[in-house]
């Protein structure tokens, strides 16, 4: 069997290290990988979506993972469809649940799923004019469309608002993402994230995790593409499962069938808890979550070939999923400077020792491997995730581990999993 992989980043590094441990798959090809993946599979840079599916039939892939949201926001479900070439994701209509936070925000009012409540603006002027009235803050600001992870704004007044309205409607900050905005309520509670797998009938969770998006300890400073995550969040308790189960997932799955998405993929809910325990979806996103996939996936015992058909085909409801009683997490080591300027092209060190131990496993993000080695080439650079008997093992494990590795100017937080350890 050939599996092809696209994305270059942890999460696709871990999908294609889950992939490789099924005995039928001969061939990986990773579009456009990274050093990591280069050991696992060939590594093929190629940009348009018609580029990848012209390969795809050539090299009469079975199977096709993607990674990011970009290339599902695009349409590649679409065309790999057309040719009868099995894929995981959402096509481009149902791909909107991510790419356009007004699409998702008004599914979610049809279907009454709880979400903060919202407004959405198309004219700059009757934003601000909202705004003039409004007294409550803080308040949330997002662009409608893609942004990097870059597009919300949390606003403590007037003039915080009318500046991030400025920049995002008026000075196009993110071009065509910013035509549209959603203002919304400020939830207050403790974030996780819970991915699901749907395919259009049945549904099946992952394991739930959490995420720390800010750069420095304590979650403070800029946002990042993920510093590091563990798995379960304790934050999902067994109410808030059944919250989620209830008031989250059947009305979700409810409105897809209703409005005839085409939806074979994995769907990730950002969910923030309440005080009061109830879970409030502040975003989906159509994939895999990075860095929570790289804490998920080794936690899970099925084959992710044999899940994947399962979606692919709709028999989803065949499948009972296995998840490993250990706790993962995940140290994510990114280049000083990350995410604003860094250099690249430093020597990594340390990697095969670190690789070595028990329970540990690298997933590779911003790495280039040459001829002595692999080599920094991205902002975040590695991810090193560990199993343990419970959180506290896995963070020792995982830093001990990432006490071995070293590159000039090589940066991680100390404190992944606080949360949850302080519990
Ligand atoms: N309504 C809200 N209340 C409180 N915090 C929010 C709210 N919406 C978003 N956030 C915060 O902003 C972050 C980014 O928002 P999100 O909707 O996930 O957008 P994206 O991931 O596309 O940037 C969230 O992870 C959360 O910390
Ligand atoms: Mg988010």
């Amino acid at each position: 069997m050939r599996v092809m992989v696209i994305g270059s980043g942890g999460r696709e590094h871990c999908l294609a290290w889950k992939v490789r441990q099924n005995p039928s798959v001969k061939e990986i090809f990773c579009i456009p990988g990274n050093g990591g993946m280069s050991e696992l599979g060939e590594c093929v840079a190629l940009s348009s979506l018609p580029e990848i599916v012209t390969f795809a039939r050539e090299k009469a892939v079975d199977l096709v993972l993607v990674g990011p949201e970009g290339p599902l926001a695009r349409g590649i479900v679409d065309l790999l469809k057309v040719q009868n070439i099995p894929v995981v994701g959402p096509d481009r209509n149902a791909a909107l649940l991510e790419s356009s936070k007004v699409f998702a925000k008004k599914f979610m009012e049809r279907y009454g799923i709880p979400t903060a409540p919202f407004h959405i603006f198309e004219e700059y002027e009757e934003a601000v004019a909202y705004f003039r009235r409004r007294s409550e803050y803080p308040v949330v600001v997002k662009a409608d469309g893609l942004a990097s992870g870059k597009g919300v704004y949390i606003l403590n007044d007037l003039d915080e608002a009318l500046d991030a309205l400025f920049e995002i409607m008026v000075s196009e900050k993110f071009g065509e993402s910013g035509k549209r905005v959603v203002v919304e309520d400020f939830v207050q509670g403790e974030e996780a994230t819970v991915m699901v797998l749907l395919d259009g009938k049945s549904y099946c969770f992952l394991p739930s995790s959490q995420d720390h998006k800010r750069v420095g300890e304590g979650d403070i400073g800029p946002n990042t593409g993920g510093m590091g995550a563990y798995s379960p969040a304790p934050i999902t308790t067994p109410s808030v499962w059944d919250k989620i189960e209830r008031r989250i997932v059947h009305p979700l799955l409810e409105g897809i069938q209703a409005e005839h998405l085409f939806y074979r993929g994995i769907l990730y809910l950002g969910l923030m808890i309440d005080q009061k325990e109830n879970p409030w979806v502040l975003e989906f996103n159509v994939r895999l979550g990075d860095p929570e996939a790289q804490v998920v996936l080794p936690r899970i015992q099925n084959d992710w070939v044999d899940l994947s058909f399962a979606l692919w085909k709709g028999e989803l409801d065949t499948v009972r999923l296995r998840v490993d009683a250990k706790e993962a997490l995940g140290v994510v080591l990114v280049s000083q400077g990350y995410p604003g300027h860094y250099e690249v092209g430093k020597k990594i060190e340390g990697l095969e020792g670190a690789k070595e131990r028990k329970g540990v496993f690298l997933f590779h993000a911003g790495t280039e491997k040459r001829a002595d080695g692999f080599y920094t080439a991205g902002g975040r650079v590695l991810n090193v995730c560990a199993l343990g008997e419970n959180l506290a093992d896995a963070y020792h494990k995982a830093y001990e581990a990432v006490s071995e590795i070293r590159f000039e100017g090589m940066y991680y937080r100390k404190d992944i999993g606080f949360r949850a350890l302080k519990k």
